[in-house]
């Protein structure tokens, strides 16, 4: 079908496209489905059209009423999308953390968009959760899309996706590679292809390796989208009830560098462009792949395109900033500050100072020391829980009843462990005039914690940033 009355009628349908060059080397046939094709661009399409179709239906969201959710991210951008088409306001809260080019994308379709800041758990007053509550109590015919609790999230993926690709493949598909964020995709997709197979299809929940789906400490992450984040604070980790745990056969962890590296493959050797949450699927498929006979077909849903991540997983300097890659042009990196072998010193800032001494047995008097929101994270931890700096002297030195919050310099600007000693100086500058530290990243999480005086002899000693050979000329580097 090429024609379509209503934009509600172009949603779904989305391309079934093998990949012939990344998945050369693995026996099955591995496919993406390329959900960035639908109108609004996600797979998140689906489920903003059935969620509104369904208040629609059931009254909860009457004529001329006022579509409200709290997300940045794709779901949004389709509520705001069919929001307009059907003659809805929307409003959408969501945080300045999320990248202009979203809210941007927000209003251009009419949203109204509130931004709400606060780092608390969701059952706190001020999460952006609590604040919508609100506003839809206060608002005559508002309607919380609630995409984390509402049945008509999955529903979308039983009703379309699900049977879409058991047609694409004639029913050949033997397993299914899905991201799980609210659960949404997986559960409707993998609960049909699972009831039409009779159980043959294998679903496989492609997660974050922080994700505590599968087990991850629930840390933060750079992939969006997909996995469970459980913030630090958080009393109890609780799971959305658009997710149906007993589809997913098994689950695929995927940590942040290999999401980015296999989407970065993907555009380079197939010329499909998509975003990181495609990376979670795309490197779980390959691994599950490579186990598979030559009768098997695997299919990766890929939720979004990765024109929204220019600036982050498709950008050099991105890459270098939160230490995903080396820059090339440095002589030397903070590698060669940072040892290898040990992980930076934390501490929890809610401790009394005296009472996290203990966790420093061993540490310099001087060793710059992290404060962060919970140093029982298994991962290194990812900057937003850094909260600031210390040392153990001024924790020794602190009075009986302060807690490390309130004797630490604040969180340190960022850098990454590939950048040259010189940039990272001026990076620092940038970020704050008045630093008395840098947190060195790796890989995304913090490897390690420079004083200010510690880089600034490092960028004397090394001299000024080399310069590169031009014209076959190679210039000295003095
Ligand atoms: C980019 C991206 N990837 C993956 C997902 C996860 O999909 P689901 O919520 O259906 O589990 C989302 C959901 O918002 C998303 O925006």
């Amino acid at each position: 079908m090429t024609r379509y009355e209503t934009l509600a009628d172009a949603v779904g349908g989305t391309p079934l496209i093998r990949l012939t060059r990344l998945a050369a080397s693995v026996r099955p046939r591995v496919y993406v489905k390329v959900e960035s094709s639908n109108p609004a661009g996600s797979v998140k399409d689906r489920a903003a059209l059935w969620m509104l179709r369904a208040a629609r239906a059931n009254g909860s969201l009457p004529p001329g009423g006022t579509v409200v959710e709290t997300t940045s991210g794709n779901t949004g951008i389709g509520l705001a999308a069919f929001a307009a088409h059907l003659g809805y306001r929307s409003v959408i809260f969501t945080s300045s953390a999320v990248s202009a080019e979203k809210r941007a994308l927000l209003s251009a379709y009419g949203a109204e968009v509130r931004l709400v800041d606060s780092f608390v758990p969701k059952s706190h007053p001020d999460s952006l959760r609590s604040v919508a509550e609100r506003f839809v109590t206060q608002t005559p015919g508002a309607w919380l899309a609630d995409q984390y609790d509402n049945p008509a999230n999955p529903e979308a993926h039983r009703a379309t996706t699900g049977p879409e690709i058991w047609q694409d493949t004639e029913g050949r598909v033997t397993h299914l590679v899905a991201t799980v964020g609210t659960g949404g995709t997986i559960s409707g997709t993998g609960g049909y292809l699972k009831e039409v197979s009779g159980g043959r299809v294998t679903v496989v929940g492609a997660d974050p390796l922080t994700s505590s789906y599968s087990g991850g400490d629930g840390s933060q992450k750079y992939v969006e989208g997909a996995g469970h984040f459980v913030h630090p604070e958080a009393v109890d980790d609780i799971w959305p009830q658009s997710l149906d745990t007993a589809v997913i056969d098994r689950y695929v962890a995927v940590d942040d560098r290999s999401a980015i590296d296999a989407i970065r493959r993907l555009a380079v050797t197939e010329g499909i462009l998509a975003g990181g949450s495609s990376g979670v699927a795309l490197a779980a498929a390959l691994d599950v792949a490579r186990d598979l006979a030559e009768d098997d077909v695997v299919v990766a849903i890929l939720p979004d395109s990765g024109r929204a991540y220019l600036s982050t997983y498709f950008n050099d300097q991105w890459l270098v900033a939160n230490g995903f890659r080396d820059d090339e042009s440095a002589e030397v990196t903070l590698r060669s500050l940072i040892p290898a072998d040990r992980r930076p010193l934390l501490v929890s800032r809610d401790e009394l100072a005296g009472r996290a001494l203990a966790a420093l047995a061993g540490a310099g008097d001087t060793d710059p020391v992290l404060v962060v929101y919970r140093r029982d994270r298994e991962l290194p931890p990812h900057p937003s829980e850094v909260v600031g700096w210390t040392t153990a002297k001024a924790l020794r030195e602190a009075a009986d009843d302060l807690t490390v919050a309130q004797v630490s310099l604040p969180a340190p600007p960022r850098v990454g462990i590939g950048a040259s000693a010189a940039s990272a100086l001026e990076a620092a500058h940038e970020a704050d005039p008045l630093w008395t530290a840098v947190l060195v990243l790796e890989d995304g999480r913090a490897a390690g914690i420079l004083a200010r005086d510690e880089l600034e002899a490092r960028a004397a000693a090394s001299g000024p940033p080399a310069r590169a050979a031009i014209d076959g000329f190679v210039e000295i580097v003095l």
